[in-house]
């Protein structure tokens, strides 16, 4: 590590446990401004690739007042446009729950959603609900958008080709998916009447009926950071918006205190399989990695650079 990164570094932790206090701004010269405006953005880069890095654990307490303050600007490289914030979805998360208490109540909650009829049609046309998967300790949570046929098949979320991708991401980031929350807006399949196969959007009241739900998921596992995958789930965790997934990506948006990262559906991905697409979406996970301060290695720098 260089002098200057180390010097980053320290900067670094010094601002992040003057945040956990409770300060949100300090005070800095425009000199000293200046200065840091014309470093370029850098981010710590380990020295030999892997294939499976352990995410750092999680802090012990992490305060809203930390979440609330803004996320440092995308660490990754330039933005390509002026960031896009949207209105961030309003409240904070309740108090943490002893581990006990936070696996009954995560218990109580799976129950009473796969026991859900407040959709008939879609409870006449489901084989399971689909609560979610992976850790309710997780840092990391991914909402997508509803279940496909595949995930109503097995009762899991993204398991079917989408899903297959999106594991590779997750692998791609040396993670595996038990070590992240997966889940949906909605927890039952979109019904498709009078057509074998295919897939439909979540209507607005579907997601309204069952979006509470996910609410409940997100008030107990208290991800540090979440990335919303594609349109509806955007919209199901801030609202709708005018601003498109290709303008709101790589921007941190807020939910309920809780930095939120929009990108790509994976569907979109095998609809379009450009490197400079799946190159946006590497790039909205190194950002996502680079806030839970988890190491990027050269190789992963690198996927889907062309050249
Ligand atoms: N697409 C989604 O949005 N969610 C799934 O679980 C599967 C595909």
């Amino acid at each position: 590590m260089s002098a200057f990164d180390r010097l980053l570094t320290a900067t670094i932790d010094h601002l992040e446990d003057l945040r956990n206090q409770g300060v949100e701004f300090v005070p800095v010269s425009s000199r000293t401004l200046d200065e840091l405006c014309r470093r370029p953005a850098r981010i710590t880069v380990s020295p030999s690739p892997s294939s499976s890095t352990p995410m750092p654990p999680r802090k012990p307490s992490s305060s809203a007042v930390a979440r609330r303050s803004e996320p440092p600007a995308n660490p990754v490289g330039p933005a390509p446009s002026p960031p896009i914030t949207l209105p961030a979805a309003g409240g904070t998360l309740p108090p943490a729950l002893a581990p006990a208490a936070k696996e009954a109540a995560f218990l109580a909650l799976s129950k009473r959603a796969r026991a859900c009829t407040r959709c008939p049609h879609l409870v006449r046309s489901r084989k399971n609900v689909v609560f979610g998967v992976g850790t309710p300790d997780a840092r990391l949570l991914f909402v997508g958008e509803a279940p496909g046929a595949d995930e109503d098949e097995q009762g899991e979320p993204f398991v079917g080709k989408a899903g297959q991708l999106l594991t590779k991401i997750i692998q791609a980031m040396g993670l595996d998916r038990n070590q992240v929350y997966i889940a949906n807006i909605l927890k039952c399949r979109p019904d498709t009447p009078g057509q074998s196969a295919g897939n439909r959007k979540p209507t607005s009241d579907e997601m309204a009926t069952c979006v509470p739900y996910l609410h409940e998921q997100i008030d107990l596992i208290r991800p540090e950071v979440m990335v919303a995958l594609g349109a509806t789930a955007v919209e199901g965790l801030l609202g709708k918006s005018s601003v498109g997934v290709a303008r709101l990506r790589g921007h941190w948006q807020t939910y309920r205190g809780i930095p939120l990262m929009p990108t790509y559906h994976p569907a979109y991905l095998l609809r379009n399989q450009a490197p400079s697409e799946k190159r946006k979406v590497w790039e909205d996970m190194m950002t996502v990695m680079t806030r839970l301060k988890m190491p990027i290695n050269e190789k992963q720098l690198g996927y889907f650079l062309t050249k």
